[in-house]
């Protein structure tokens, strides 16, 4: 179960209720519609607090957030965006969605993206990078400003799995040009479907409004922000009320729910001590990681393997929260397909996947997610499930180990 979910409960209810009663299910009009004072609006302030953030703009979901980010930073056909080969599908597809071409990089032993590819495949093309903090913990930011900058390109930070990391004092969002998140059902809170676009520009704000609400910039957002960009073709990606109301209640639980998975997580990894030939996964903020998704490398593919099993055998599973895989294994990559060949990114003559889309080119990656286990935490585990789980790990991998 995703960890929001687990905490849905009274106050959602509560206010859904609410928003029913006045009947505005749009946030922006509607019998008893406040605007100003609706759930989106109010999810929205949470949120843009919680970072110290100028701007905070509510969407229907983290790949509409990506596109609306995308779209707000002008990327486009002949555009180049670097971005880790370990991610999420939209990662992938709202860049191609936006007609520009996705750059797969190796993530390291931190499962983000190694800040060394970013030098390796920067060419006149590229126009910015798009980071994902992997499952509640930050990649190495200084370093991929550093070089971003360097290079003169901007970074998108997708916070989608983070919400409330942090990496030394700085929340995740808060370091990039723009950043997106995701309130999906399996997300750290969620809305069902929902999300959101973080940015202290307020160019890019608007510019982020207007695509997702179809060019529009209405009196509220002149409210928070004087217009300067002409209007142009827009999508619609707004959030409604019914989403906002959801993400209010939710948004409440997420400090104390970090510090019990941070908690369990602790005891957890004392549980499972050091063993010789367990590597955990760098974290380039220890301080700052959320804890529910803790992730280890065992020498081969085939040890991986068998403690899964064994584990599962003991009522463990050491499935990881999210569904990820490398981009090169999905059918979108393999086959490099658009809804219309005249909006491609990709080559059009020669042979598919061409290099930069094929397992071959990544053996790093392919090597450290062959060797990973994942140890999920709940928000309703105690802490006697954190050491049951740690138990059975230091038991099973022990004998494997052997
Ligand atoms: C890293 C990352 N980016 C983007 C998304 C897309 O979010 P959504 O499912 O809300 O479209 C997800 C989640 O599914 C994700 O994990």
């Amino acid at each position: 179960m995703g960890l929001g979910e687990c905490l849905l409960g009274a106050t959602e209810a509560r206010n859904v209720a609410r928003v029913m009663r006045h009947g505005a299910l749009f946030r922006y009009y509607g019998p008893g519609a406040l605007p100003s004072l609706g759930f989106a609006t109010r999810f929205e302030r949470a949120v843009a607090r919680m970072h110290r953030c100028k701007y905070a703009l509510g969407v229907t979901s983290g790949t509409a957030a990506l596109e609306v980010a995308l779209g707000a930073l002008g990327v486009g056909p002949g555009d180049e965006v670097i971005l880790p080969v370990w991610s999420w599908v939209s990662c992938f597809t709202a860049i191609v969605r936006v007609g520009a071409k996705p750059v797969l990089a190796e993530v390291d032993d931190s499962l983000n993206l190694d800040p060394a590819e970013i030098e390796r495949l920067t060419t006149p093309a590229t126009r910015g990078v798009l980071v994902v903090h992997y499952q509640g913990v930050a990649a190495d930011m200084d370093e991929i400003m550093q070089r971003a900058r360097r290079n003169k390109l901007w970074v998108l930070e997708d916070c989608a799995e983070s919400l409330g990391a942090t990496y030394k004092g700085k929340r995740v969002g808060t370091m990039g040009d723009i950043a997106t998140y995701s309130f999906q059902q399996r997300k750290v809170i969620t809305t069902g479907e929902g999300g959101m676009v973080l940015t202290q520009e307020g160019r890019l704000y608007e510019r982020a409004v207007r695509m997702s609400d179809i060019g529009q910039y209405r009196d509220e957002h002149r409210a928070i922000k004087a217009p300067e960009v002409v209007g142009f073709s827009g999508s619609n990606y707004r959030m409604t009320e019914l989403a906002g109301a959801v993400g209010c209640a939710q948004f409440a639980r997420v400090l104390p729910m970090i510090r019990h998975l941070r908690r369990l997580r602790a005891i957890m990894q004392r549980e499972v001590g050091a063993l010789p030939g367990l590597a955990w996964r760098k974290i380039a903020d220890p301080s700052g990681d959320l804890g529910f998704d803790s992730y280890f490398f065992l020498p081969t593919h085939e040890q991986a393997l068998a403690l899964k099993a064994a584990a599962q055998k003991r009522g463990v599973s050491l499935a990881p929260h999210t569904g990820t895989y490398c981009q090169y294994a999905r059918e979108y990559c393999r086959s490099g397909a658009t809804h219309t060949a005249n909006f491609s990114p990709f080559p059009t003559t020669g042979a598919w996947p061409a290099q930069g889309y094929r397992e071959e080119d990544f053996p790093r990656t392919s090597n450290l997610v062959g060797r990973m286990v994942s140890v999920p935490l709940g928000a309703r585990f105690s802490a006697a499930d954190a050491a049951h789980v740690g138990k059975v790990i230091r038991e099973e991998l022990g004998k494997i180990l052997a």
